[in-house]
C-alpha cells in the first residue's frame, strides 16, 4: 500500500512568472510579458484589447518577476532542500528563438537552461518541462497573427526540434503545452491570439487549437525519435464539471463543459478528432482546415501520460443564469454550496481531485501526473519574516490525502506531483505577487518592490517531512524550524 517508491514529488513555476530578465542574454519579448497589471489586462488577456508594445502607464510585472534569471542557483538548493525528485519549469521560447522564425537559435538562451539543467541533476532532481507555457515571441504574433497562422506548426517544430536535440540526456520529461484548453478562455494568454474585426471568435480559436494540437503531435513523435527515454505528456486546466441539479439537463450540460477541455487531450492522447468535436464544427459552421497531413501527424504519435492543473472543480448547470456564480477568474461557473472558497474565490475540492483522476484514467488509460495544485493565499510574515501558512499545509494535506486514496483504493497509475508556485510567483490571472502559493517566501509586492530575499515558510518544513516519508507522514507537528528563518 501507498504510494510507489519512485513517485515524483516536487514542485512547478514557469518562465514568465519567475525569471525576469526579459531582454537579456539576447532574449525577445513574448506575449506574456506585455501583459499589464491593472483593468485592461482581462481583456487583452482575452484577446479582445490590443496592446502590443509597453505603456508607460502599467506595470508589467514579468519584467523582474521574481528574478530567477539570476537567483536559480539559490532556488534550486532550496528545492533540493525539501527533498524534490522533480522540478517542472518551462523553457522562454523567446529566450531561444527571440523572434520565433529564426533560422538559428540564440546560444546563450539556450546555454542558460541548460546550466539549470545540470544544477538540477546535481542534486538528482529530474526536470519536468513544459516548451511553451502561455508564451509566444511577441514577433509571431504582429507578423504572422500567431497560433491562427498554419506557419507556427514549423515554428514550434523547431523549437522542439532544437531544445530536443539540445538537451538529450538531461531532460526526459516533457510537456508540449501548458494548459492548451486555455487557448479557447484566454486566447492571448494561452495562443497570442488578438482578435481582428469581424473575425468569428470560435473559428479563429479552433484552428489555432488545431494547429497547437498538429505542432504537439509533431514534438511529440520527435521526442521519442530523439531520444526514446523521452515521454512527452499533455497538459490539461483539470477539473470537472458537476450538474448543479440532478435534472438530465444538467448533467449533459456538465459532459459538454467538460468535453470543451477533454477534446484537447483526446486528441493528443488517442491521436484522432472526436466526433462531438467534428459535429459541433459541423452544426456551427466552423471552417477548420485539418490538411491529410495533419491527420497522419495527429496519429503517429500520441502523448505517452496525460498531466493536468488542479485547483478547483466546476459547478454548472442548463439553467445557469437562475444561480450565483463565483468570482474566479478563468472558469467562472456556478458557486457550489458545499465548498469552501479561496480568498480569490476558487472554490476548495480535494475529492474533486480524485474525481479528476479517476474520470482521467477511465478515459484514457494512461499515466496521469497531477503538475500543478495549490492554495494562492495572502501570507503575513511575522516580525522575523517567518510565514506560519498552516492554511497552505492543510490545503496541500487534503489533496494529497485525496491523490492517494485514487492511488490507493482505485488503482489509478499517478507518476507524481508537482505542486504549483513552490517558491512565491506572479499569478498568472491577475499579475499579484500577493497571491502566493510558495514554500518559499519572496519579498517582492504587487508593484514589484522587495529586497527578493527568500525565506522559508512553515509549509517548507512540512513538505519536506512530507516528502522524506513518501506521503506517510503529512502532520505538521513537531517540524524541525530553526530560530532563524532567512536564508540569505
Ligand atoms: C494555471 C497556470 O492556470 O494556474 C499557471 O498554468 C498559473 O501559470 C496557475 O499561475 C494559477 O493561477 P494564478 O492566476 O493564481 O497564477
Amino acid at each position: 500500500m501507498g504510494l510507489p517508491d519512485n513517485f515524483l514529488w516536487g514542485g512547478a513555476t514557469a518562465a514568465n512568472q519567475v525569471e525576469g530578465g526579459v531582454l537579456e542574454g539576447g532574449r525577445g519579448l513574448a506575449n506574456i510579458d506585455v501583459l499589464p497589471c491593472g483593468p485592461d489586462r482581462k481583456k487583452i488577456a482575452a484577446g479582445t484589447m490590443k496592446m502590443l508594445e509597453w505603456q508607460d502607464d502599467y506595470f508589467y510585472p514579468a519584467k523582474r518577476s521574481i528574478d530567477m534569471y539570476h537567483r536559480y542557483m539559490e532556488d534550486i538548493k532550496l528545492f533540493a532542500e525539501m527533498g524534490f525528485k522533480v522540478y517542472r519549469m518551462s523553457l522562454s521560447w523567446s529566450r531561444i528563438f527571440p523572434n520565433g522564425d529564426d533560422q538559428e537559435p540564440n546560444e546563450a538562451g539556450l546555454a542558460f537552461y541548460e546550466e539549470i539543467f545540470k544544477e538540477l541533476r546535481k542534486y538528482n532532481i529530474e526536470p519536468l518541462v513544459t516548451i511553451a507555457h502561455f508564451d509566444v515571441p511577441l514577433h509571431l504574433i504582429k507578423e504572422y497573427g500567431s497560433w491562427r497562422n498554419r506557419k507556427m506548426i514549423d515554428f514550434y517544430a523547431r523549437y522542439a526540434e532544437t531544445v530536443l536535440k539540445r538537451y538529450k540526456g538531461l531532460v526526459n520529461y516533457w510537456l508540449t503545452i501548458n494548459e492548451i484548453n486555455i487557448l479557447l478562455h484566454q486566447p492571448f494568454v494561452g495562443g497570442g491570439i488578438v482578435f481582428e474585426e469581424g473575425e468569428n471568435h470560435e473559428e479563429v480559436k479552433y484552428q489555432a487549437a488545431h494547429h497547437q494540437l498538429v505542432a504537439s503531435a509533431i514534438a511529440t513523435k520527435l521526442a521519442h525519435e530523439i531520444d526514446p527515454k523521452n515521454q512527452v505528456g499533455c497538459m490539461l486546466a483539470g477539473g470537472n464539471h458537476y450538474p448543479y441539479t440532478c435534472r438530465p439537463e444538467d448533467y449533459k450540460e456538465a459532459i459538454d463543459r467538460d468535453r470543451e477541455g477533454y477534446f484537447f487531450i483526446d486528441v493528443q492522447a488517442r491521436g484522432k478528432y472526436p466526433n462531438y468535436a467534428l459535429k459541433k464544427f459541423e452544426r456551427e459552421g466552423l471552417n477548420i482546415v485539418n490538411e491529410p497531413e495533419d491527420v497522419e501527424a495527429l496519429a503517429s504519435a500520441p502523448v505517452d501520460f496525460v498531466s493536468f492543473s488542479y485547483y478547483s472543480s466546476r459547478t454548472v448547470s442548463a439553467h445557469s443564469e437562475d444561480y450565483e456564480q463565483t468570482t474566479g477568474n478563468v472558469f467562472a461557473t456556478i458557486k457550489n454550496p458545499n465548498l469552501a472558497s479561496s480568498e480569490w474565490g476558487w472554490q476548495i475540492d480535494p475529492m474533486g481531485l480524485r474525481n479528476a483522476l479517476n474520470q482521467m484514467y477511465d478515459r484514457y488509460q494512461k499515466p496521469l501526473f497531477i503538475v500543478e495544485n495549490g492554495l494562492g493565499a495572502v501570507d503575513q510574515p511575522d516580525e522575523n519574516g517567518f510565514v506560519d501558512d498552516e492554511y497552505r499545509i492543510d490545503y496541500l494535506r487534503q489533496h494529497i490525502e485525496a491523490f492517494t486514496d485514487a492511488v490507493e483504493i482505485d488503482g489509478i497509475e499517478l507518476l507524481g506531483y508537482t505542486t504549483w508556485g513552490c517558491v512565491d510567483l506572479v499569478a498568472a490571472s491577475t499579475g499579484q505577487m500577493s497571491k502566493r502559493y510558495g514554500f518559499i517566501h519572496v519579498d517582492c509586492d504587487d508593484e514589484g518592490n522587495g529586497t527578493l530575499e527568500r525565506t522559508k515558510k512553515k509549509s517548507f518544513y512540512w513538505y519536506k517531512k512530507v516528502i522524506e516519508t513518501n506521503g506517510e507522514d503529512l502532520t505538521s507537528e513537531n517540524l524541525a524550524i530553526p530560530e532563524k528563518q532567512a536564508v540569505g
